[in-house]
């Protein structure tokens, strides 16, 4: 499928299996999430464009590229998408921060909204919403709609485990939205949780059962 790029470098792989542990502590599962996304930035922002600038070292002058044009939003869908902001951040420190507040109904399993709030400037930026989980891809549809109502265009979505199903739902709705993973499980249960999956993203960042 076109959109889909899944990263497969070793060190992603090898921190994705200790997340995956139910045994990995939440002080350790916060601290892989952090990693891995600053790992996967990396590629993420691998088309953004360049510009030409002239500057002079300390030896000759030179021409040199730096980032060129609008800059970036990184837009964490409440509350796991959190836990990807602040190893983005190290790689990419000159990126505003939006927040998007869904949550996935237990009986009806839609997304419903809670909060919104974005950079003044967000339809200038590309934006990269972060969610470490892509199950049914409710939620992540819902946000994307939900920032193309606002205007934004230039969207990316980034999460750490991808269901078939998620990807699949996403693309649909959003054929023009590229989808950053670090692993593409096998299905959903009947719970729609992803199996094998890590569990519930947002109780294993943050401790809550
Ligand atoms: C999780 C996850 C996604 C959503 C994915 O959030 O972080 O936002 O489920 O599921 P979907 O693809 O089927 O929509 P959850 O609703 O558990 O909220 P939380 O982040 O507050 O724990
Ligand atoms: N949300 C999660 O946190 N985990 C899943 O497996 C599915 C949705």
């Amino acid at each position: 499928m076109e959109n889909v790029f899944v990263f497969d470098h070793p060190l992603i792989q090898h921190k994705i299996s200790l997340m995956r542990d139910k045994n990995t502590t939440t002080k350790e599962f916060r601290e892989l999430v952090s990693e891995v996304s600053m790992l996967m930035a990396y590629e993420v922002t691998r088309d953004l464009p360049l510009e030409e600038i002239e500057i002079e070292t300390p030896v000759a002058k030179a021409k040199t590229r730096v980032l060129a044009g609008k800059k970036l939003a990184l837009i964490p869908i409440l509350r796991a998408g959190l836990g990807m902001v602040d190893g983005m951040l190290n790689l990419l420190p000159m990126a505003k921060v939006g927040h998007i507040g869904l949550y996935r109904d237990p009986k009806t399993l839609e997304p419903v909204e809670y909060y919104c709030k974005l950079p003044e400037d967000a339809t200038e930026r590309d934006v990269v919403i972060l969610d470490p989980m892509l199950a049914t891809g409710g939620s992540a549809s819902a946000a994307v709609t939900f920032l193309k109502q606002k205007g934004i265009t230039n969207i990316r979505f980034m999460c750490l485990i991808a269901a078939p199903e998620g990807i699949e739902r996403l693309h649909r709705d959003h054929p023009d939205v590229p989808i950053f993973c670090a692993a593409k499980d096998q299905k959903l249960n009947d719970h729609a949780y992803i199996v094998p999956g890590l569990g519930d993203a947002g109780d294993r960042l943050f401790g809550t059962r």
